[in-house]
């Protein structure tokens, strides 16, 4: 088959992208507009300003992907446009504006999961100039080209909205997936910028955690139990706490995730050592910063705080990493996809390949850049569609809360 040239869209939350990828794998280009200083007043997306912003972006962020990959509007040989899940509003923006190019341009349409952009991101290339642009090179990133790929993979896709585990097979050409867990409550990437606002560090708090936990101790600050419980009254008539992975049958056993008690134990903590005062002077100082250094978070960060930091984020990486190496032996998989926002997080990259290389399991995570929202995944996940010509038509809609199977 010759290559093929697909123009990925995404508007899904908070950043309006657009990028060009050869053949489902080699990033051509790769343009992101992000939100954050519109929301950052906020501490968290506003719905209807998402909307406004990736309007205003759409056209122009698309025209800099085709440019930058020297190609047209007409040279490209398909269009691909996350479908959901996110926000309606946001959604429809990109689904809008991709449905009119390929109706006014006549080429195929395709609908992406915006999840399973994410496990796609996996096996894309950044070429050395694009790592170079983005000042990136990370030792821990491994992508992976499709022919080499050995199946079943297991995927954590874990972001600001999801923490989803996905057994992925190969039917074909096509990708078929079953989830076997996801969060009960909080996602890991929201409990990473809950935890930041509350301690006055801003949002989107993952990055800033990430930076601020080496300079604390991760073992300072105990939150019971490591293997995180919830309540689950669908598994038991009194209501006790049982442990996540017990709740499933023999044959498909569930790992769901749980965040929202960590978030609690931290309200406590932050209660009980009267850090009330310093998280607002804190966070007063900050926001009259444009763009907060590092030395900038540090000066500003006592010992109990960064020492809380390094602690919260080694709890959830241990979490993260232990219930997805339990899945991985339980179905025993061949190869392990991290990927999703909070992939770019170095302690859980590092921990993940250490953990993963003493199972002989090898992991794989997406560049830095294209951990977090892209459009390349969303043009490297339309590829095997448009090899199997699994296009959408014209009167397809967000879907809001779309399931990835
Ligand atoms: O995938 P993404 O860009 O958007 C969603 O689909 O949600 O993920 C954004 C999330 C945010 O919660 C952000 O705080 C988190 O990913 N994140 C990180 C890091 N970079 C982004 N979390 C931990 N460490 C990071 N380095
Ligand atoms: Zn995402």
């Amino acid at each position: 088959m010759p290559d093929a040239y697909i123009l990925g869209i995404e508007s899904s939350c908070d950043e309006t992208a657009a990028a060009v990828v050869r053949s489902g794998e080699q990033v051509i280009s790769n343009v992101v507009a992000s939100q954050i200083a519109t929301h950052q007043p906020y501490g968290g997306v506003v719905p209807e300003l998402a909307s406004r912003e990736h309007l205003r972006a759409i056209v122009p962020v698309v025209r800099q992907a085709l440019a930058e990959a020297k190609q047209t509007y007409d040279s490209v040989d398909a269009i691909a446009v996350t479908q959901g899940p996110g926000l309606a509003g946001a959604l429809l923006v990109g689904i809008s504006y991709a449905k009119a190019l390929a109706f006014a341009l006549d080429k195929p349409l395709i609908a992406v999961n915006h999840l399973e952009g994410h496990i796609h991101a996996v096996l894309l290339d950044l070429s050395q100039d694009q790592l170079s642009q983005n000042q990136l090179s990370q030792n821990h990133e491994r992508q992976k080209g499709n022919h080499e790929l050995q199946f079943p993979v297991l995927a954590l896709v874990v972001s600001g909205g999801h923490t989803h585990l996905y057994l992925a097979r190969q039917n074909d050409r096509s990708w078929i997936y079953e989830n076997i867990g996801h969060t009960r409550d909080d996602a890991a990437g929201e409990a990473f910028d809950k935890v930041a606002k509350l301690l006055g560090l801003g949002y989107p708090g993952g990055p800033v955690i990430d930076r601020l936990s080496p300079h604390g101790n991760p073992n300072a600050v105990k939150f019971p139990p490591a293997q995180i419980k919830h309540a689950d009254r669908r598994g038991r008539k009194d209501g006790r706490s049982v442990e996540l992975v017990s709740d499933s049958n023999d044959d498909h056993p569930r790992f769901d995730f749980s965040y929202s008690g960590i978030k609690t134990a931290i309200v406590r903590y932050v209660e009980a050592h009267n850090m009330r005062k310093g998280i607002d002077a804190r966070r007063k100082a900050l926001s009259q910063i444009a763009k907060p250094k590092l030395e900038d978070y540090l000066a500003r960060c006592d010992r109990r705080t960064l020492d809380l930091v390094a602690s919260f984020q080694r709890a959830i990486v241990g979490d993260l990493v232990g219930k997805t190496l339990a899945a991985a032996r339980a179905y025993d998989v061949a190869t392990l996809f991290v990927t999703g926002g909070v992939a770019a997080n170095q302690e859980l990259r590092q921990t993940f390949e250490r953990e993963g290389a003493k199972e002989g399991l090898p992991v794989y995570f997406p560049s830095r850049p294209l951990s977090t929202d892209n459009a390349a995944m969303i043009a490297a996940a339309a590829f095997p569609k448009f090899q199997v010509k699994d296009f959408a038509p014209m009167d397809f809609s967000a879907e809001a809360g779309l399931a990835l199977r």
